[in-house]
């Protein structure tokens, strides 16, 4: 499948209760298994290429993993050297996460990944690694994957992050349970907080205080996770723009994390119009529920705070910005040049396609609202920009090329844009 065409909906009125599981938490839920004693239990994992590529690494590593279909239990009785490669493919978070984790664990290990991931920066992770004693290398002097680890001692530290990026805070907290001593780590700005919560969850000793985490190396193994994964904000919030912008369209999002770090971009598209309102239904781990959007006209708005909080949803939020009424900014977002495409480029290019008035900054962009018209796209082999883009054909048609991506994280996308629009294969 390379291509699609994307006819502009009608009204609809849908409860979605197949959004993707979240795939933040899907690759920690089967990582941290591995920290765990007895048999972790995982209910609703995301099987997207992404997060089955972490399961899969699980597996090379020794964890031992039975998996019927719809929960997934892993037991492991500790890392072992794997024979082979150990393939992240297209995910930042794998990799990341992973560094983190083997960094002290016995034997040597290789990480690779796709060619996009080959060229993203993993100097913000070994570079905190190999100051507190890892063995990590890899072209541009550790930078780039594939990355080579042999497991060593790792000292305590003290780490102040020049980046709000759960990415490397999860790398550095991993590399913590088996430092020698309690460890500090402080980011300018909160990222998503899974992590400290599923670990904390599990028993670990970690305390968090404002932008600052403690935490202390593990003493014995952690109890393990029984997780029921909720499902992904990043993946709802393509639904909760595809409403807005549809005039009487209204969707329920049902078993949605609504954590505070995830749901900012909701928050933004209510303040710029949408009807929206927020269900807790369970608590477990984090605060789950149903999130209700209905469309109402949107006006233009500037995003420049905790960015961290929406930088997954930027891309279908520009899709909110083109169609809202003004000029609406996004700065501060330089981190969306280092994604899975050039974030920033990707955006703008594509909305001048689409015949929308756009300014390209360094940390962000400028939109101003008007009518969208349907375009060629090509998504760059990123799949959240694969996605903005269909959601955008709901308004004015679109062909968007480029869609294997959209399989790293949301195999059953199109399946729920069926339910809203006529799609034409290439
Ligand atoms: C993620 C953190 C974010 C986010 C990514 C998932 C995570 O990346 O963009 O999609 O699961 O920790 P950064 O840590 O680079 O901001």
């Amino acid at each position: 499948m390379s291509c699609v065409k994307v006819s502009p909906a009608t009204v609809f009125t849908l409860n979605i209760n197949s959004i993707a599981p979240d795939k933040s938490i899907s690759h920690r839920s089967v990582m941290f298994a591995m920290l765990a004693q007895g048999t972790s239990e995982i209910e609703n994992f995301l099987r997207a290429e992404d997060t089955l590529n972490s399961l899969a690494i699980v597996k090379n590593l020794g964890a031992k993993v039975e998996d019927n279909g719809e929960i997934i239990k892993i037991s492991s009785d500790g890392i072992k050297e794997s024979f082979e490669i150990l393939d992240c493919g297209n995910s930042g978070t794998g990799m990341r996460l992973f560094c983190g984790l083997l960094s002290s664990a016995e034997g040597h290990f290789i990480l690779t990944g796709d060619k996009y991931l080959r060229k993203r920066p993993m100097k913000r992770v070994t570079e905190p690694l190999i100051s507190i004693g890892a063995n990590i290398d890899g072209r541009e002097a550790g930078n780039l994957a594939p990355l080579s680890i042999r497991g060593a001692s790792l000292k305590s530290f003290n780490y102040e992050s020049k980046i709000a990026s759960a990415q490397v805070k999860s790398c550095m907290l991993l590399a913590a349970l088996r430092a020698d001593g309690i460890c500090t780590y402080t980011e300018p700005e909160l990222s998503r907080d899974h992590t400290e919560r599923m670990l904390k969850g599990m028993g670990a000793d970690i305390k968090v205080e404002g932008l600052k985490t403690t935490i202390a190396p593990l003493k014995n193994l952690l109890a393990p996770l029984k997780i029921r994964v909720p499902s992904d904000p990043s993946s709802a919030f393509f639904f909760a723009v595809a409403a807005a912008i549809t005039p009487e369209a209204s969707v329920v999002l049902e078993g949605v994390t609504l954590n505070p770090t995830r749901i900012e971009a909701f928050k933004v598209l209510e303040k710029m119009g949408a009807n929206i309102t927020y269900e807790i239904t369970a608590d477990k781990y984090e605060p789950i529920g149903n999130i209700h959007v209905k469309y109402a006209p949107l006006h233009a708005i500037t995003v420049e705070n905790n960015i961290s909080w929406l930088i997954d949803e930027l891309p279908a939020l520009s899709i909110a910005m083109a169609s809202a009424e003004g000029t609406s900014i996004v700065k501060n977002a330089e981190e969306l040049r280092v994604k899975e495409s050039d974030r920033i480029s990707t955006v703008v290019n594509g909305l001048l396609l689409c015949g929308i008035d756009v300014k390209e900054y360094d940390d962000g962009y400028e939109i101003v609202g008007g009518n969208l018209q349907k375009a060629k796209v090509d998504s760059d082999g990123d799949h959240r920009i694969a996605m903005s883009f269909i959601i955008a054909g709901l308004k004015c048609g679109m062909e968007v090329s480029d869609l294997d991506c959209i399989n790293t994280s949301f195999p059953n996308f199109f399946d729920l844009i069926e339910e809203m629009t006529n799609l034409e294969f290439d």
